[in-house]
């Protein structure tokens, strides 16, 4: 009889597991096989890359280039701490909290600054950062704070050419922010946080992404009535969130479904925004950027699940040997538009070399002709001489 049971719950669990199972296998890039191996044009060699300020012991996961001051804002965490100290990922040691920073790179001479916050009232475990610039010398940074206590969006002020970042005020919502991953901030000051993974323990975060649940979401903070609330729902794995260059859309991450969403502001006043397309991107995707002149999407994301999460738990073992993926995600001018299909997506580089390791972030700076590349682990950014 119990054998029975058994084998009974054992066929529901399979059927019950065989579309994650599906869809994991599609994603890792195992069933079916990924085509593309390699960098998919021979101008992208990765001769002409290199790490930038790897002596400086961190690792950035998070960047934004600000053309208009020549400069680079890296978010970044010494690896240790990031590995021991990650509530959306279940490391809750406070110990290992408070080691992040913001750095400013130099677009011209990649040279890496640390940017002091003298007056940040707490100390700072770093994840999302974006800004906008307010006037001719002074652009406002947003940075996500995980901060034991809960966690935090700081506003932050910088001056042209400054080493310093001057605190302006935080916003803290401990029943909605519980764990803000990625920011994009509008130009009023108001922004949009993407939350995910949100399940409360270890088991539920890992059900969550193997399943995987569609609990993530967007919030949108007003900057003048200072309320906050859900603009988007049912994300697989919330995570990178990027803005247009009209502001007009927001372009974020279903880590987990291998989807970029596409949303319309439809009301920059509530925030409110409208799906307008679903595009599969097949593979587990992690942060977002935008060309600040075509709008082009780049969507950085992991190429073999497994050994993203082997190198999560075991960083200075595994973590050279998980790769990298970039798409890029274009107005679609083709005939297929009449058919439904918005945007055209292509596979644009491929970092299998170990330079490329854990890479979570594209951004590019045409102005420079650069490429930049911030991961989870690997030490500095990766700076490449040609535009993605
Ligand atoms: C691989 O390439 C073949 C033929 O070019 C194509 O039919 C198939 O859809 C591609 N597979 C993936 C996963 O893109
Ligand atoms: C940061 O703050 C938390 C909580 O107040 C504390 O446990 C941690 O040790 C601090 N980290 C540093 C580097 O000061
Ligand atoms: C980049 O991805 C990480 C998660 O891997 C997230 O915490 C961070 O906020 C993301 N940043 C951006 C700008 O998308
Ligand atoms: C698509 O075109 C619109 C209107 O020109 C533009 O605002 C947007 O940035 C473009 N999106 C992409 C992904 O290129």
């Amino acid at each position: 009889m119990l054998s029975q049971i058994a084998s009974v719950l054992g066929v529901i669990l399979l059927a019950v597991l065989a579309i994650p199972l599906s869809t994991h296998l599609r994603l890792s890039g195992v069933y079916p096989p990924r085509n593309a191996t390699k960098p998919v044009s021979p101008k992208l060699s990765t001769t002409r890359c290199a790490t930038v300020a790897d002596n400086l012991n961190i690792a950035c996961e998070t960047l934004a280039t600000n053309p208009q001051f020549g400069v680079a804002y890296l978010a970044c965490e010494n690896p240790l701490s990031r590995s021991r100290y990650n509530p959306g990922f279940h490391a809750v040691d406070p110990a290992f909290s408070g080691h992040g920073a913001v750095y400013s790179m130099n677009l011209k001479n990649n040279k890496v600054s640390k940017l002091d916050i003298p007056n940040l009232p707490v100390n700072l475990s770093i994840l999302g950062l974006d800004f906008y610039v307010k006037d001719a010398t002074t652009a406002i940074i947003n940075v996500i704070n995980h901060h034991p206590t809960g966690a935090r969006i700081e506003t932050l002020s910088h001056k042209k050419g400054s080493t310093t970042l001057d605190f302006v005020d935080s916003v803290e919502s401990k029943s909605l922010f519980n764990w803000p991953n990625s920011i994009a901030t509008m130009p009023d000051g108001s922004f949009y946080v993407t939350s995910g993974l949100v399940g409360k323990t270890l088991a539920a975060k890992i059900a969550e992404t193997m399943l995987p649940l569609p609990w993530g979401s967007i919030l949108y903070y007003n900057a003048a009535t200072q309320k906050t609330r859900v603009v988007a729902k049912d994300i697989q794995f919330s995570n990178g969130i990027a803005k247009s260059p009209n502001n007009e859309f927001i372009y974020a991450a279903g880590s987990t479904s291998g989807a970029l969403h596409v949303y319309k502001v439809i009301d920059p006043e509530t925030g409110a925004l409208k799906l307008v397309e679903k595009v599969a991107l097949d593979f587990y995707l992690d942060n977002v950027s935008v060309h600040p002149r075509t709008g082009a999407v780049y969507v950085t994301g992991h190429s073999n699940g497994p050994r993203f999460l082997m190198a999560m738990a075991n960083p200075t073992v595994y973590a050279r040997s998980s790769g990298s993926l970039v798409a890029k995600v274009v107005n679609n001018t083709g005939e297929d538009v009449f058919y439904g299909h918005k945007y055209k997506s292509s596979l644009v580089f491929v970092g299998d070399d170990p330079l490329f390791a854990t890479a979570s972030h594209v951004v590019v700076a045409p102005d420079f002709k650069k490429t930049i590349f911030g991961s989870l682990f690997s030490k500095g950014v990766v700076v490449c001489d040609w535009e993605l």
